[in-house]
């Protein structure tokens, strides 16, 4: 498919998408301070394309943002899907800020992108009667990145890709009373302990439900340090191994993450996510 910078290249000459999408202004360059955005969505671009290439492309692909703030991901992928790579796919956003929602219907309209929805909702609280082939999240806020997994395995979608943005819950639940206390009693190591942990936790969760789980980074460090991207893909219905290995290690630190309290709500409506 294609790579970052031919990305980059398509969007700089776009028809003026990135003006509309606010990333660029008058003059048609770039905004300085969308910068750092617009290398994290070529990068997380780059890295759906690649798994876009082994869908059945005969069929519209499905997508749900998760947490997509002002859509500049749905939008940036529409335009490279339909207008450069003819393929048929619809997008459908969700954000919790009702202002961004209308802000996301006003620019499809002025794009004349009539495949894609935007809603007002908690991503947890999302409901579709569509199949969603693919769930993204780029920097959902500390916990909606969880609620984007869960809602991607309740959904049963073909592909989780998710790029987390803070990791507080675990953060605050990790300073004493664990094997490694040693090395989180220090504040800078602690923080840096917990991105580490919390991924490790949505990656094993993943694992467990029936997901074959991979890590990148979408930009160099340098550029963004919410640069990792947590990709899976669907292969089985569960798997119980890798389920206690996320229990073992959210039980090794004392957590109560996340993921684990939205797999009890799923539990209590008999998701597809089953403990037992
Ligand atoms: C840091 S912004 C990222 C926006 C966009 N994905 C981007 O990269 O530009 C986080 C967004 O998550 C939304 N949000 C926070 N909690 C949410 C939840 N539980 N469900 C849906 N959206 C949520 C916020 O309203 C905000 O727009």
């Amino acid at each position: 498919m294609l790579s970052k910078s031919e990305i980059r290249d398509i969007l700089r000459d776009g028809q003026g998408l990135i003006k509309y999408i606010g990333m660029s202004g008058h003059d048609g360059l770039l905004k300085k301070d969308m910068e750092k955005k617009f290398n994290e969505i070529t990068g997380f671009c780059e890295n759906i394309l690649k798994v876009v290439k082994n869908l059945d492309r005969t069929k519209e692909i499905v997508f749900l943002e998760c947490s997509c703030g002002k859509s500049y991901l749905s939008f940036v992928l529409n335009y490279i899907f339909t207008v450069e790579l003819g393929v048929k796919a619809f997008f459908v956003g969700v954000d919790t800020n009702r202002d961004l929602i209308q802000k996301c219907d006003e620019t499809r309209s002025i794009l004349g992108f009539s495949n894609m929805v935007f809603q007002h909702a908690r991503t947890i609280d999302f409901e579709t009667d569509r199949t969603v082939d693919v769930v993204l999240a780029l920097h959902a806020c500390d916990t909606a990145t969880d609620e984007a997994i869960a809602r991607g395995i309740k959904l049963d979608a073909k592909h989780i890709m998710v790029v987390p943005c803070c990791q507080g819950q675990v953060r605050s639940q990790i300073k004493k009373r664990h094997l490694l206390s040693g090395i989180t009693q220090f504040g800078l190591l602690r923080y840096k302990f917990a991105n580490i942990l919390t991924d490790a936790l949505r990656s094993q969760f993943l694992l467990g439900s029936g997901y074959f789980v991979e890590l990148f980074e979408i930009v160099s460090p340098k550029q963004s340090p919410k640069n990792i991207l947590i990709s899976a893909r669907k292969i089985k219905n569960k798997n119980k191994r890798n389920l206690e290995e996320y229990y073992e290690l959210s039980n090794m630190f004392n957590t109560s993450f996340g993921l684990h309290n939205l797999l009890f709500e799923h539990r209590m409506n008999g998701s597809l996510v089953n403990m037992s």
